[in-house]
């Protein structure tokens, strides 16, 4: 059996298609959904991240404004950043590029974003919710990987899925979103002494570890679906996931590539994200 593709591209496009209505119809009731990203430092991969996003913001209708600062920059500054955007009430959203430089504590910042605008779900209160099934706004990655088994009529429920990685950013929440979507769900991470022996008996694996050939063929059972969240360089300097890919697609029923796959789904939810914020607050005054 050779998988099916999930194509991150082509449902990208389906969303914010409907995405640009949504924030065009809030435009026209004077809301237009707006999103700050903030970088502090000249990383040159967060530079490309943060201006995809700006650029999708641009290109969806949703106002957006980029705020660089130099490396130098102190917590307080940045603190104070946060603060004067939370006030502020042409913005929606707020993103604090990760990662920032050692001498600020990204939680402390992050903390500091109200969670209102908190549309990357990073904050406690956004964790917390997920963790008690409370309205909230759910991590962007995640949320899209969500989309694409949804997307592929993928019903979670009774199925057992097993998430390799334990960060913040994904695995953890990754696992909850399963959970809530009623699958039984193993989260496996570098200390799990035979990671082969639960992946072979997942319906659904998601691959988010950041390390190349995490998962091979022989340790996936015919007919998974598997989502690589991976974004690695293989020896030609070439992006790869965390999945060996041609040898997962002759068993998988269905494989998300990379690039292709979960990237810009990330970006897309995150589009969402700032949209349903700018909807609460439109429908509220
Ligand atoms: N760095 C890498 N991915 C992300 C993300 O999704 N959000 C933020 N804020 N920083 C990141």
């Amino acid at each position: 059996m050779t998988a099916q593709l999930i194509d991150g591209v082509a449902l990208s496009r389906q969303i914010r298609t409907e995405l640009a209505q949504r924030a065009a119809a809030l435009t026209s009731r004077g809301h237009t959904p707006g999103l700050a990203v903030i970088l502090v430092g000249d990383n040159p991969a967060s530079q490309v991240y943060v201006r995809n996003k700006v650029k999708a913001c641009h290109d969806t209708g949703l106002h957006s404004v980029l705020e660089q600062y130099p490396a130098s920059m102190s917590e307080a500054e940045l603190l104070a950043r946060v603060r004067a955007l939370n006030e502020d009430a042409s913005i929606h959203g707020i993103l604090v590029q990760l990662p920032l430089p050692a001498h600020i504590d990204a939680h402390k910042v992050i903390e500091t974003i109200s969670p209102l605008k908190d549309v990357d779900g990073f904050h406690v209160a956004s964790a917390g919710a997920l963790m008690v099934g409370q309205e909230g706004f759910k991590p962007c990655t995640p949320y899209g990987c969500m989309q694409m088994l949804k997307a592929i009529g993928c019903d979670p429920r009774g199925k057992h899925a097993v998430v390799i990685g334990r960060s913040n950013i994904v695995g953890k929440p990754m696992a909850m979103l399963l959970l809530q979507a009623n699958a039984t769900v193993t989260v496996c991470h570098s200390a799990t002494p035979d990671l082969a022996q639960h992946t072979r008996q997942a319906d659904i694996v998601v691959a988010a570890v950041g390390k190349r050939n995490v998962l091979t063929a022989d340790m996936v059972k015919p007919g998974a679906v598997v989502i690589d969240v991976g974004m690695n360089r293989n020896d030609e300097g070439k992006l790869c996931g965390d999945v060996d890919f041609d040898g997962v697609r002759e068993v998988a029923s269905w494989i998300t590539p990379v690039p292709g796959g979960v990237g810009p789904m990330t970006i897309t939810m995150l589009l969402v994200n700032t949209v349903e914020a700018a909807e609460r607050v439109a429908a509220a005054a």
